[in-house]
């Protein structure tokens, strides 16, 4: 486990994109935390890192956005609106062993869905006013366990 502080929007972008630099075709990350936490504007600084010039908005509506411009593809999934079931109809095992990185928001939905190995990103909101963040790194496997290692040589 590892934890990582941050006071600004912008900060959260770095972090993302501190990971972006260092993920592999097939990671799965699974992001939580509550509304407003920080899970897509994590994502969007994942994105930028991968190259993606594309802008990278929720995709709360149409759950998953794939983005193909990058070094690897992004696979941004919202699954919020699978709060009452119906995440075994998407077909994320296939995103998931794709040649792509999987970001997951609101993952907690889709719990029978998760994959052997993931790294699981908990961000906590410290205060409610201000912009203080804490990311929580938990992977999941040994391949997390190393991406997790080399994020905090990065940091
Ligand atoms: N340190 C921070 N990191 C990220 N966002 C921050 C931070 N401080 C303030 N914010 C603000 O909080 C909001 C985070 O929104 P964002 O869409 O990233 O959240 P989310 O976790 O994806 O929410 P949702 O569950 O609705 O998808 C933005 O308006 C952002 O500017
Ligand atoms: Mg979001």
């Amino acid at each position: 486990m590892f934890k990582y502080s941050v006071t600004s929007d912008a900060a959260t972008q770095r972090l993302g994109a501190a990971v972006g630099q260092l993920v592999q075709p097939g990671d799965v990350l699974l992001l939580q935390g509550e509304l407003g936490a920080g899970k897509t504007t994590f994502t969007k600084g994942l994105a930028t890192a991968l190259g993606i010039q594309q802008y990278v908005k929720s995709p709360t509506f149409t759950l998953i956005r794939e983005y193909t411009s990058g070094r690897l593809p992004l696979y941004h999934m919202d699954v919020y609106r699978l709060e009452n079931g119906g995440g075994d109809e998407l077909g994320l095992e296939e995103y998931f062993n794709g040649a792509g990185v999987s970001v997951v928001e609101w993952p907690q939905f889709i719990e029978a869905e998760w994959p052997e190995n993931y790294l699981q990103i908990k961000i906590n909101k410290t205060a409610t006013d201000n912009e203080q963040r804490e990311f929580v790194f938990k992977p999941q496997g040994a391949r997390y366990t190393a991406l997790v290692a080399q994020l905090e040589q990065a940091l």
